[in-house]
């Protein structure tokens, strides 16, 4: 038996069909940038950890990989809006080209603090790479130039995704059998 109910999760995009798209995604990114290029790559923790791993190695560029920490009150499946920076990029940006990887958009808030807050540190550029989308949800028009997959509006957990901080590690995007969270874990 793995550590989850298999019984109560329920797959929605498996670990083929993500490294399929993240191989894609990265050579995407390779051509657009353009040889030689070099790229910051900005995660955002935690949820990103797993996507950004798999993402710089299909990435056929010179990167260089940082993180910052973003969290918002409210409940474990809903955001607040109100966005706070709980860790910062460990170097400058300046004069450089940042794409932020993100596991997922869902209203927006938290990119649209996100990229306001980057563009004070005058990079050369800025892109959003986000694993998933949920346009159902959307508050605010954030620009996301990569997007792995749109989603239907379900709570998603794994491949970094967490419920109350658990079930990251699963290694495919699920939810919940019916919705019907608290996951076992
Ligand atoms: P937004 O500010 O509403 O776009 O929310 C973005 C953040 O909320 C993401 O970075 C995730 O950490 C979290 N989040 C939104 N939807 C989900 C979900 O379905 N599963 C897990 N985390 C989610
Ligand atoms: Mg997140």
């Amino acid at each position: 038996m793995p550590f989850y109910d298999p019984a109560k999760i329920e797959v929605l995009i498996d670990a083929p069909s993500l490294a399929a798209r993240i191989s894609a995604l990265g050579a995407q990114i390779t051509a657009d940038y353009g040889p030689g290029t070099e790229l910051v790559l900005v995660g955002v923790l935690k949820g990103s950890y797993v996507f950004l791993a798999d993402l710089a190695r299909a990435i056929d560029l010179p990167v260089e990989i940082d993180f910052l920490g973003l969290s918002s009150y409210g409940s474990s499946q809903e955001t607040s809006g109100v966005v706070q920076m709980t860790q910062d990029l460990t170097r400058p940006v300046k004069g450089k080209h940042v794409l932020v990887v993100e596991d997922i958009v869902d209203t927006g808030l938290t990119m649209q603090y996100l990229l306001q807050n980057l563009m004070t540190r005058l990079p050369a550029s800025v892109k959003v790479c986000t694993l998933l989308h949920k346009p159902a949800r959307s508050r605010v028009a954030v620009p996301m130039d990569y997007v792995g997959f749109e989603i239907e509006d379900r709570f998603v957990i794994g491949y970094g995704l967490d419920y109350a901080d658990k079930l990251r590690n699963l290694p495919f995007i699920g939810a919940a059998v019916n919705d019907e969270p608290p996951f076992p874990a």
